[in-house]
């Protein structure tokens, strides 16, 4: 299972930590957004599937809101895994980790929330519309589907506008030449869909309540429940 995006990621885990901040202007809204939309009260004992959990970032920000939850961290590159397994070292059994492609691989259990950030636009198209089928079928009742993502501006403009001022702002947070050149030669790999068709893949795999709680430049938050 060796494919582009894995390799990009191996490659990144190093140092994906300490760009993060820098690279997604609005950091802590951004995953804030993400926390606020799953529905359940904070001291409740929920299950969450992590798709692309990377480095366990977005993990962690639930792990310390939902401190009963269990979390299953999948992710195809076995490197930024292995971040989230140095994070997670002393968490004992509420973390769970799995090298998967979640493209192809069926969802074998039900959980109440499946979550994910940054990471989903990896897929082509169909895939992600067939993924958030996926999602649906295996959520328990009243579960969620939490998704932080890049989006594709809804024209070519839109996209050129959103990309420059993401540049613009990137520059002016200060990051890094090579950080910013590595990124943008991640991004190469990016199969962005508009917030539109994500949207409208979420209803019609059936998701109710969708919400878009979050955006900003080339990020957006939304949710949808079962
Ligand atoms: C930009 S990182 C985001 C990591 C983390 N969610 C965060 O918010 O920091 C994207 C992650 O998605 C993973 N990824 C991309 N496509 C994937 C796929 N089809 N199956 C599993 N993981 C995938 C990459 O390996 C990478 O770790």
């Amino acid at each position: 299972m060796t494919n582009s995006v894995q390799r990009a990621f191996d490659l990144a885990a190093e140092d994906y930590d300490r760009t993060r901040r820098k690279l997604v202007p609005g950091f802590d809204d951004f995953y804030r957004a993400a926390i606020d939309l799953i529905p359940f009260p904070h001291d409740q004992e929920i299950e969450v599937l992590d798709l692309g959990a990377g480095t366990g970032l977005l993990a962690a920000f639930i792990a310390y809101s939902f401190p009963k939850a269990r979390i299953t961290m999948v992710d195809i590159s076995n490197e930024m895994l292995e971040r989230a397994r140095e994070r997670f070292e002393l968490g004992g059994d509420r973390f769970h980790f799995e090298v998967s492609d979640y493209g192809t691989a069926p969802i074998e259990r039900k959980y109440d929330a499946v979550v994910s950030a940054l990471s989903i636009h990896h897929l082509p198209d169909e895939q992600k519309r067939s993924l958030f089928q996926r999602i649906h079928g295996a959520l328990n009742p009243a579960g969620v589907f939490v998704n932080a993502e890049q989006f594709r501006g809804a024209t070519v403009e839109a996209e050129r506008l959103n990309h420059d001022r993401w540049l613009t702002r990137v520059r002016d947070l200060g990051v890094d030449k090579q950080d910013l050149a590595a990124a943008v030669e991640r991004m190469k790999f990016d199969r962005s869909a508009t917030l539109e068709d994500q949207l409208e893949w979420m209803r019609a795999a059936g998701f109710r309540a969708i919400d878009c709680a979050y955006k900003n430049l080339i990020f957006a938050v939304y949710a949808g429940r079962k």
